[in-house]
């Protein structure tokens, strides 16, 4: 398994898989992988003759003040993860490589970024669909594997790829948890033992809410609840808790399906996202 940092070895590299390989795989990741990351792997070696994991913690998709600096950067651990995955390529850029001197485009997918993440983390998704879009373009994949947990992410690069005429197929893969509920995120790690216990009350409150929501009570009250509920969990911030059509993200007042329930909310210093289906 190679791991390439520059794009002239990636191309060639590329050049060479591809005369022996049929399909190639792109799974996009900012490294700390953990078993929610080798999923995506797994289901990029059942799908693709070869798979190319890129590691790059993009610093246009962080805000002001967010954990650019902090983010946790494993990359040895991680190459031997997918190393034992089957994995056949780490593209692994420099920041210069990926955001050359003179950079100056970017790309801003509206609509599906409209509120929820894109409402508490401004510029966010514009850092995720320029960095993706560049992806794309590096590795001219045959599909391309993304998490439902960062499901309003799914949404843009979707938009993104049917707008610029990205052909490859975008493969969305269900949200991997612990035992007790919570979503394997790489923040996880930032959280105390006590906190960590107290992030649980997350997947609890949506699939509560989710279960009212499909019962038929009134929505507004079951999200302020749900709120309210996380609020009295250990959880100090709550940046939404929303009920979303699942296809276009738009707000639902009235339940219908398909059907979304998204949040977002603070412990301590991190943040955690989280999304179930309401069915
Ligand atoms: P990162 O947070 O490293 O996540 C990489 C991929 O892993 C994303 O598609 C994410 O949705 C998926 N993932 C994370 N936790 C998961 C879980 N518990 N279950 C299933 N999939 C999970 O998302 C990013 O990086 C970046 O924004 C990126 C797309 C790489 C662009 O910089």
């Amino acid at each position: 398994m190679k791991i390439i940092r520059q794009i002239d070895p990636l191309r060639d590299a590329l050049k060479e898989l591809r005369q022996q390989k049929s399909s190639l795989g792109l799974v996009p990741t900012m490294g700390a992988l953990h078993a929610g990351h080798m999923r995506l792997v797994e289901t990029a070696r059942a799908q693709c003759d070869a798979v190319i994991v890129s590691i790059f913690v993009n610093p246009t998709q962080f805000g002001e003040g967010e954990d650019l600096d902090s983010y946790p950067r494993q990359e040895a651990a991680d190459a031997a993860l997918l190393e034992a995955a089957g994995v056949d390529l780490i593209w692994a850029p420099t920041v210069d490589q990926v955001y050359p001197h003179g950079f100056a485009t970017n790309i801003s997918v509206s609509g599906v970024s409209t509120g929820l993440c894109g409402g508490s983390r401004p510029g966010h998704f514009d850092g995720v669909a320029t960095v993706v879009a560049k992806l794309f373009n590096q590795v001219r994949p045959d599909a391309a594997f993304f998490g439902e947990k960062d499901y309003q992410q799914l949404a843009v690069i979707r938009r993104m790829a049917r707008d610029l005429d990205f052909t490859h197929d975008i493969i969305g893969v269900p949200t991997v948890r612990d035992a007790d509920g919570v979503a394997l995120s790489s923040r996880n790690a930032y959280l105390t033992p006590e906190q960590r216990g107290q992030a649980v009350a997350l997947p609890n409150t949506m699939r509560d809410a989710a279960d009212a929501i499909v019962k038929g009570d009134d929505i507004a009250a079951i999200l302020a609840e749900a709120e309210g509920k996380l609020l009295a969990s250990g959880f100090h911030k709550v940046d939404y808790f929303e009920l979303r059509n699942a296809e276009t993200l738009e707000n639902m007042t009235v339940f219908e399906k398909p059907a979304r329930l998204l949040a977002a909310a603070h412990i301590g210093s991190t943040r955690l996202i989280d999304n179930i289906a309401v069915a």
